[in-house]
């Protein structure tokens, strides 16, 4: 089965969204993979944080291996990718540190700023990002004491709201 690889943007990152699904669809970065579109779908004005969340949390979950996220700068998508505990999203216009984010960070979420680089740019960092392994061994350590930094806030936030609501509860 090939790699299940979601997709989301906002307004600003649509076409480039486009050319990038088009672009997997058509096998040009890894061999059969299953793409998922999650939207926007046109250049009408959205909230990055409605369709990134969405595939930031696929991805938590399980049911994508990856995402790629593109918004116009691509750190609105990253910052969002983010808070989602399991996810590592990274930011990467260039192929050494889309190769590098894989390698040492085991970066599971791409994000791309459509309008800082171009499209055939892009493509080339989305063909590097997917190809690319994870090489453990050091970066196993660091990744893991990422997940216990993660684990402390969640604890944390667990006694501090113990219904685990959104909102903190407390309303009527
Ligand atoms: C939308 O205008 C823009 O703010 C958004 O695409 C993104 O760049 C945010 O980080």
């Amino acid at each position: 089965m090939g790699l299940k690889v979601a997709l989301a943007c906002d307004h600003a990152g649509f076409s480039l969204k486009e050319a990038i699904k088009a672009f997997l669809s058509a096998g040009e970065a890894v061999p059969g993979a299953e793409v998922t579109d999650l939207g926007t779908f046109s250049d009408a004005p959205v909230d990055y944080p409605d369709t990134g969340v969405l595939a930031a949390e696929g991805v938590a979950r399980g049911r994508f291996d990856r995402a790629v996220l593109v918004c116009g700068t691509g750190i609105g998508m990253c910052m969002v990718a983010n808070k989602v505990p399991g996810v590592r999203a990274a930011l990467c216009h260039d192929e050494f540190s889309a190769r590098a984010s894989r390698q040492h960070n085991d970066a599971n979420v791409l994000t791309l700023g459509a309008r800082v680089v171009g499209a055939g740019l892009a493509l080339e960092v989305v063909r590097a990002w997917l190809a690319t392994g994870f090489e453990g061994g050091r970066h196993a350590r660091r990744l893991e004491k990422l997940r216990r930094i993660e684990e402390r806030y969640a604890r944390e936030a667990g006694k501090e709201n113990p219904g685990g609501r959104e909102d903190g509860g407390g309303g009527r």
